[in-house]
């Protein structure tokens, strides 16, 4: 299969409108169509037809029981998806929608098993990306979108990226350039009496209780998935986010950081060998590759880049990863949960705090 590529920097405001037709248009038909968000760029396809999630599954490589978020562009769309719409939900679609934050609810029969990996459950968002809500609205029907990128692979910030793992899988991609926030959405479940995060996202815990009062929080996001404990969300027990090579985080007070990092990198070829680092510590390091993510001012920026730079270490062949930690408040949350995952949760502390 051909893949189309509709980039929309290049094309006019009307074209724009007929590029958005043709890739709803692909939708209606039961094909796939990746698209950008403002958290990564998401792999679509109509939500109701339960050959479509297959076919999902089936171009990213993905576990069938990992179950897919349904993307909607009005609340009208939550009630056609979801059952018992709590009190909750609806505050928080206010405050956060449309936006990066997916709400896990009872789902209607509508959605097939196949979308909702066999659960009574169904993850909904409303994304903020133009793109995206214009795509959901002319298809007419909800988008089931995981991130577009290979099973097992960083998500997508680009559409480079989506064509790296997927050129030739699917239908079309819509080219919307760099995303915004590039994690993925923060995932909240309601459909129990207290909500449980799932996933950390760019909506980080203290937002969400400012509107909700306590949350929990799903015990493997700090401990990692071990024996006899499971994920709430499926998709966070698989090894995610992860360049090929080996990757560690090391914690503590940052001049002992630097010099662990440095004699731990320089006990292997240095072409094989990269740190992961910021503006504040890129010229601390030697003799091997460093790779700089923003700047520790702005988290966001760190965000941002976090998944590119990850991928440019299976650019480089890199087999030895070695990266600083970052403080787990805010948004840090979020990117030090994709650091530990990519990691695989190995971690060395040295003296001191963070
Ligand atoms: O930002 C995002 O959420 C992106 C963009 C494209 O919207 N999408 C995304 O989808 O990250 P994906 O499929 O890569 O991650 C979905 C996560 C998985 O960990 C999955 O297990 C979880 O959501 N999930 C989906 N439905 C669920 C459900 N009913 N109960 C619990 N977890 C669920
Ligand atoms: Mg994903």
């Amino acid at each position: 299969m051909k893949t189309k590529v509709f980039s929309m920097k290049e094309l006019t405001g009307r074209e724009e409108l007929d590029a958005i037709k043709e890739c709803a248009a692909i939708i209606k038909k039961g094909g796939l169509v990746a698209f950008p968000t403002e958290t990564v760029y998401g792999l679509g396809g109509n939500a109701l037809d339960a050959n479509v999630s297959k076919k999902i599954y089936a171009a990213k490589g993905r576990p069938s029981d990992n179950p897919l978020i349904v993307h909607i562009c009005d609340m009208k769309g939550l009630y056609e998806v979801a059952e018992g719409v709590t009190d909750a939900a609806i505050q928080l679609a206010d405050r956060f929608w449309p936006g990066p934050l997916t709400m896990i609810l009872k789902k209607k029969s509508i959605v097939p098993d196949e979308t909702t990996g066999g659960l009574d459950t169904v993850a909904v968002r409303m994304p903020s990306h133009k793109d995206a809500l214009r795509l959901i609205n002319a298809s007419g029907v909800p988008i089931a979108a995981p991130s577009a990128n290979s099973s097992g692979r960083p998500s997508p910030t680009m559409a480079g990226h989506v064509l790296q793992d997927l050129d030739g899988k699917i239908d079309a991609v819509i080219d919307g350039g760099a995303v915004d926030i590039g994690l993925e959405s923060t995932i909240i479940d309601l459909s129990a009496a207290v909500p449980v995060l799932l996933r950390p996202g760019y909506i980080t815990t203290e937002m969400i209780k400012e509107v909700v009062g306590e949350i929990e929080r799903d015990p493997t996001l700090d401990a990692g998935v071990s024996e006899g404990m499971k994920p709430k969300a499926p998709g966070m027990m698989y090894r995610h986010y992860a360049p090929k090579g080996d990757m560690v985080i090391v914690t503590g007070n940052t001049d002992n950081v630097i010099e662990k990092i440095n004699e731990l990198a320089r006990g292997h070829d240095p072409h094989e060998t990269a740190v992961i680092t910021t503006e504040e510590n890129r010229h601390a390091y030697s003799g091997c590759r460093v790779v700089c993510m923003g700047t520790r001012q702005d988290e966001q920026s760190v965000a941002r880049q976090l998944y590119s730079v990850l991928r440019r270490m299976d650019e480089y062949n890199i087999k030895y990863i070695y990266v600083e930690s970052f403080k787990s408040d805010r948004l840090g949350d979020a990117i030090m949960n994709r650091l530990l995952k990519a990691a695989g949760h190995k971690v060395i502390h040295v003296e001191g705090r963070y």
